[in-house]
């Protein structure tokens, strides 16, 4: 299920939430190769706005959030001319091909899903709209006829449940829907947080893509880390700085950095300088981008929609096949 090869002449898809401020998880997880394969494959990218509906219900905060995944995506280097870039909620088709993909999964495939039993653990609402979340998702996926849905390690499950949805559907009415493969890379499939938890905006742990000065450096300082004292021989491996530093240094630096570690005499403090100034360094192209981005207001408009109009074409194929093959024609 995952792979390791950099795809080609594919149908890649993903979608991103709107839940919050992008953070390095995403990036390294799962955006980084997003814009990588915007260039040999025929990519569809979403903001998943109808999923953010289970968490989010102010609807001004919901439009903000909306705009703000957008402006991070177009300043991280998705091309729209070369990726097809669009709001989940414009195509609405998905919300018909979630209706018929739901009436043939089981209760127990969802009942089963981690997701749904974590989220009502960490204190959602049980609602009908969360625990149908991966149908919708199945939909998002299946109504493009993805080859590869580029996402981080959380996300198996989804893309599990997402081919066993599809296969009922097939076994149900006959071959119509393609399984996809999840791409989920090695080295960056569960970024760790401040706390070494998964990084994640529910869990506060984050390192925002777009922090700068002060906040950037706060939350950089705050990485958790042991009490060894400075002079003592440090694990690299077992300490978070490291792992973040992993993200951005060359190997000869990641080198470095671990042997100074080994041979003692080299503290968190110093090491956190050394992940700040990476970090702030790798990301300070695409703060100016933003910045740019930002002041044209219409153009996040005009792309969002004109990326609607297009996923909607290749959406439409798909739901006609469904409608033929269940009689719904
Ligand atoms: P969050 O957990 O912060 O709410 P999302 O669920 O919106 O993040 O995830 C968006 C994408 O980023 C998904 O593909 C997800 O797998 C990936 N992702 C999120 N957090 C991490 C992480 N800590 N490490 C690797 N990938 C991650
Ligand atoms: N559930 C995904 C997440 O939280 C977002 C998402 C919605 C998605 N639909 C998708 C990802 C389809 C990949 C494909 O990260």
């Amino acid at each position: 299920m995952t792979t390791a090869t950099i795809p080609s002449g594919k149908r890649i898809l993903s979608g991103v939430q709107s839940t919050g401020k992008l953070h390095l998880g995403n990036y390294f997880g799962a955006i980084r190769q997003h814009i990588a394969f915007q260039n040999d494959n025929t990519a569809f990218y979403f903001i998943a706005n109808l999923h953010t509906l289970t968490t989010i219900n102010n609807p001004d905060e919901m439009r903000s959030l909306t705009r703000d995944v957008a402006l991070d995506y177009l300043a991280l280097g998705l091309d729209p001319e070369r990726a097809t870039f669009f709001r989940q909620s414009d195509v609405t088709e998905v919300c018909e091909l979630t209706w018929v993909l739901a009436t043939v999964t089981s209760m127990g495939l969802l009942e089963r899903a981690v997701s749904y039993k974590d989220k009502v653990a960490h204190g959602h609402q049980p609602r009908v709209g969360l625990f149908l979340y991966p149908v919708l998702m199945a939909a998002d996926i299946l109504i493009y006829d993805a080859d590869i849905v580029p996402v981080g390690a959380d996300q198996i499950q989804h893309i599990e449940i997402t081919r066993d949805i599809a296969g009922a559907f097939n076994a149900a009415y006959g071959e119509t829907l393609r399984l996809p493969e999840g791409y989920i890379p090695e080295a960056t499939a569960k970024v760790p947080g401040i706390d070494g938890e998964k990084m994640s905006k529910s869990y506060g742990n984050t390192i925002g893509i777009f922090d700068e000065g002060k906040a950037l450096k706060s939350r950089v300082m705050s990485i958790v880390t042991d009490s060894t004292p400075v002079e003592a021989p440090k694990d690299p491996e077992s300490n978070n700085v490291f792992q973040i530093y992993k993200l951005f240094g060359t190997p000869e630096e990641i080198a470095e950095m671990a042997e100074r570690f080994r041979s003692g005499g080299y503290g968190y403090g110093e090491a956190k300088k050394a992940l700040l100034e990476k970090v702030d360094g790798y990301f300070e192209p695409f703060r100016e981008r933003r910045k740019q981005l930002a002041a044209d207001t219409d153009y996040i408009e005009d792309v969002l929609r004109e990326g609607a109009a297009r996923a909607r074409v290749e959406a439409t194929k798909v739901l006609d096949r469904v409608r033929r093959a269940s009689g719904l024609d």
